[in-house]
């Protein structure tokens, strides 16, 4: 004997889902979702920013046409490469005070940050800083001039 509530029901009425099922499905579909997302969000993480650094050893072609006591900062670096009468030699251009990068003036060297001065030579013109800029090491293989970053050298040597 059927009820009325079966007679009424066709065959191809899918059964009622019952709550629990249903609810752990979408539990499991949140889950898959979450995941997913998830994988999608770490493949549009961004690069490094930092990239590895720079040797600190390296060669500089003077340019022929650079002029005696005028500066040349190879692209990249923190260096002041000049040439005189007396040689070749290469100046840090890491400000002393706090680390900015000095920029070449008539006067020298003058650091954006905090307005320290420094003569060509490295020399403190005005403060804050505390220091003369380094000189750094060079070595001339040939006619090929090589920097040492890491290497600093009393003030005057020329090579
Ligand atoms: S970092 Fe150059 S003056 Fe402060």
């Amino acid at each position: 004997m059927t009820t009325k509530a079966e007679e009424k029901k066709s065959r191809f009425d899918p059964e009622p889902m019952p709550r629990r099922d249903f609810l752990g499905i979408a539990a499991l579909g949140s889950m898959a979702a979450a995941f997913g997302l998830s994988i999608l969000g770490m493949l549009k993480l961004p690069k490094a920013a930092v990239s590895a650094s720079l040797a600190k050893k390296f060669n500089v072609a003077l340019p022929d046409t650079l002029a005696e006591g005028e500066a040349f900062i190879p692209p990249g670096r923190n260096v002041a490469v000049f040439r005189d009468g007396e040689g070749v030699f290469a100046i840090s251009t890491v400000c002393t005070h706090l680390g900015c990068i000095v920029k070449t003036s008539v006067n020298g060297f003058d650091c954006p940050c905090h307005g320290s001065g420094f003569t060509k030579d490295g020399t403190v013109r005005k403060g804050p800083a505390p220091k003369p800029l380094p000189w750094l090491k060079v070595s001339n293989n040939g006619g090929m001039i090589t920097v040492d970053e890491d290497s600093k050298v009393k003030s005057g040597t020329k090579v």
